[in-house]
């Protein structure tokens, strides 16, 4: 038997609205904070209450924003605002669609997809103070010194809340109150269902407010009240860039401080940013000016900056990235990278592996153990266990029209500036001398040189840099040693 859903009948978001303030072709609703579009954690906030129907409403952009939703959370049901304007009309739209497979009953939850960091805690205990008390509608309200552009939330003698006032429709005397609606609501279907069918236009702006609901449902005989939460941020929405940046850096505050909580260490929060969707063992450090992104998870003990910045990018237990941009790879148990290493997807570095300074890679495989430690960079290749690339090695993986691959075996030992010009094939235990240029396949355990040889044209700079300082002292040289036997010369 399928577990009864205890959640509320539905949830709607509100996203139909045009966000022009962000002055920006991507829709409000799609900027991002902690690594997710704002739509994104409305959406996963709603989820968290388990509701039975998930509904999203949208008119502007509507084909990007329903796109985008469609990827989050495929079986949220779009609904399409039709051109009457208002929060209540959006309502009115959804609740339609929604009875259109089975007429709702129980609790109507209204948010909206430009409030971030409303938490399904938040929701949750909206939903529980409303149900609790039998309420025809519920408002989730907040306190704020400056309450102007809000609706204000109106008070009986008595303290019951009797109704909600748009800024534009107020007087002077209900300006001063500070109590402001969030637009976040739990409702009893029939109650909204009635109440909507009542709502005019006749306001202000001309919309069908939502807002009239709850003075329509006190008039009707319901219970009216609010849930006062003090934490405003979880009420407040982004219109434009200054406000999505605040709400992107406390939603950033509170990601550092629960990792804190649960045990990593983070020398520097104020630098330290992390997305929403990643994850942390206990004892991770994080250094300071550490940014991580997407799915990157780092597990115990291992440290992580400082200056690094990882997305989608697996880090093992105990291992260290130092001075790191790195995505799309995977970092291996105490294997060691950085300082000022470039790890590009594909990027998958074995146990006690290393990928040292001025590494770049792409889209190879280190085995257990190998090292890389400096100057160069490896692509569309494998290496072995145990095998030590030179300084200054490449892969020369590419021939200006493909990619080939590079594959090296283990315990190979590389001289410092070997070329690998792909596709070629290094055996295991081989060795390379410096400067080798390995065009031909290196059998296991063979000597590769391809060195030309070296030879020294004697006397050439004075005679070639007449009056240069480096004449100059060579003559100088030249004349010492004239006395002592002849110096040697090499591969003549
Ligand atoms: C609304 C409330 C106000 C509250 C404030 C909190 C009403 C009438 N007023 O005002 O009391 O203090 O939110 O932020 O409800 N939307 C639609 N369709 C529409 C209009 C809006 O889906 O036709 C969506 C928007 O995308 C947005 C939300 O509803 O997510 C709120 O719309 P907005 O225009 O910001 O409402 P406010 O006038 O600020
Ligand atoms: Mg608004």
């Amino acid at each position: 038997m399928i577990p009864e859903n205890t959640g509320p009948a539905a949830v709607i978001v509100l996203a139909a609205g045009a966000g022009t303030r962000m002055k920006s072709r991507t829709p409000k609703i799609l900027h991002e904070i902690g690594g997710r579009s704002m739509v994104g954690h409305a959406l996963l906030a709603a989820r968290s209450i388990e509701p039975r129907q998930l509904a999203i409403v949208v008119r502007h952009e509507r084909d990007v924003v329903a796109g985008h939703v469609a990827e989050l959370d495929p079986s949220a049901a779009i609904v399409d605002q039709d051109e009457v304007p208002g929060t209540g009309r959006a309502v009115e739209v959804a609740l339609q669609a929604l009875d259109a497979k089975e007429e709702l009953t129980g609790t109507v939850v209204v948010t909206y997809g430009d409030v971030p960091l409303l938490s399904g805690g938040l929701l949750a205990e909206l939903v529980a103070t409303h149900e609790r008390d039998a309420n025809a509608a519920t408002v989730l309200t907040a306190v704020l010194d400056d309450a102007t552009g809000y609706g204000r939330i109106l008070r009986g003698e008595d303290g019951t809340v009797t109704g909600i006032r748009e800024h534009k429709d107020s007087t002077d005397a209900e300006r001063l109150i500070r109590e402001v609606n969030s637009g976040i609501y739990a409702f009893d279907a029939a109650v909204l269902r009635d109440a909507l069918g009542k709502v005019t236009t006749d306001n202000a702006q001309g919309e069908k407010y939502l807002t009239d609901v709850l003075g329509l449902a006190r008039e009707a005989g319901g219970r009216v009240a609010a849930v006062v939460t003090a934490d405003r941020w979880q009420v407040e929405g982004a219109n434009d860039r200054v406000q999505l940046a605040a709400l992107g850096a406390e939603l950033n505050r509170r990601t550092v401080e629960a990792w804190m909580r649960a045990g990593v260490t983070v020398v520097d929060p104020s630098t330290t940013w992390i997305d929403s969707s990643v994850t942390l063992d206990e004892d991770v450090r994080l250094l300071p000016n550490t940014q991580l992104h997407g799915s990157t998870s780092v597990a115990r003990d291992a440290v992580v900056g400082p200056d690094t910045t990882l997305t989608d990018v697996e880090v093992g237990e105990g291992a260290t990235v130092i001075r790191t941009h790195g995505s799309g790879s995977t970092i291996g148990p105490r294997a060691a990278v950085g300082p000022f290493t470039y790890l590009r997807p594909g990027t998958v570095l074995g146990e006690k592996g290393k990928i040292g300074a001025f590494y770049e890679t792409k889209n190879v495989t280190i085995g257990r153990g190998s090292k890389l430690s400096h100057l160069g960079y490896a692509g569309d290749a494998e290496i072995g266990e145990d095998t030590n690339i030179g300084c200054g090695n490449i892969t020369a993986n590419y021939d200006g029209e493909k990619k080939h691959r590079t594959v090296i075996g283990s315990g190979v030992r590389t001289g410092s500036n070997t070329v690998f010009v792909a596709p070629v094939t290094v055996g295991d235990g081989a060795y390379s001398g410096a400067g080798a240029v390995i065009r031909k396949d290196v059998p296991a355990g063979a000597l590769a040189l391809s060195i030309a040889a070296q030879r020294n044209t004697e006397g050439w700079v004075p005679a070639n840099r007449p009056g240069s300082r480096s004449a100059e002292l060579a003559q100088a040289a030249i004349n010492n040693s004239s006395s002592t036997p002849a110096s040697t010369e090499e591969g003549k």
